[in-house]
């Protein structure tokens, strides 16, 4: 992927050890800057969607060198997704409020390269989780209206 893994790993650690409570304060973060996307969630508690995320992050971030097990378990990921009725448009505002929080508690630790480090990352897992997501709907016509809205 050509990522700053290092960097990536290094500021994750900060941020969880000052902020155990990481998602807790993005999901704050996006339902009051992205409303629209509250009625998506309530499948789970909120606290377990909590801790769901932030395993997913560890996970991603600790094997972030192993090409071929992130590409299956982000497409797998994506797919999933299609079903609470995630959309591609959706992907950039969950990358601004993961990127906030991370930011707002780093705080004067945060830099430029922090912020372009977590932004291609994050560009690079939702192109393969959106990847997924087309692979599924192309063998599902039936899966919800995101074909259409994923536009290719
Ligand atoms: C960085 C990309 C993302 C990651 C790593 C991620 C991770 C996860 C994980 C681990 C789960 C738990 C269930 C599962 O494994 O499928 C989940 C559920 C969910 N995600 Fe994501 N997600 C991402 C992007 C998004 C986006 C863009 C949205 C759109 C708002 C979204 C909305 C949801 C919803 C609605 C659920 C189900 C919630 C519930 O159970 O109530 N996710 N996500």
């Amino acid at each position: 992927m050509g990522l700053n893994v290092d960097l990536l790993r290094e500021s994750f650690a900060l941020v969880i050890e000052r902020e155990p409570n990481l998602t807790h304060r993005f999901y704050g973060i996006l339902f009051s800057r992205y409303p629209q996307v509250k009625p998506l969630f309530g499948r789970n508690s909120a606290e377990q969607q909590e801790k769901m995320l932030a395993e997913a992050l560890v996970a991603v971030i600790d094997r972030l060198e192993d090409a071929s097990w992130i590409e299956e378990k982000l497409m797998a990921m994506g797919a999933k997704h299609v079903d609470y009725g995630v959309t591609d448009a959706m992907y950039p505002w969950v990358a601004d409020a993961l990127i906030t929080a991370m930011a707002e508690v780093a705080a004067a630790d945060w830099t430029p390269e922090h912020r372009k480090a977590w932004t291609d990352a994050l560009d690079a897992i939702a192109s393969l989780m959106q990847r997924g997501a087309r692979v599924y709907c192309a063998d599902r016509p039936d899966a919800p209206a995101l074909a259409a809205q994923a536009g290719g």
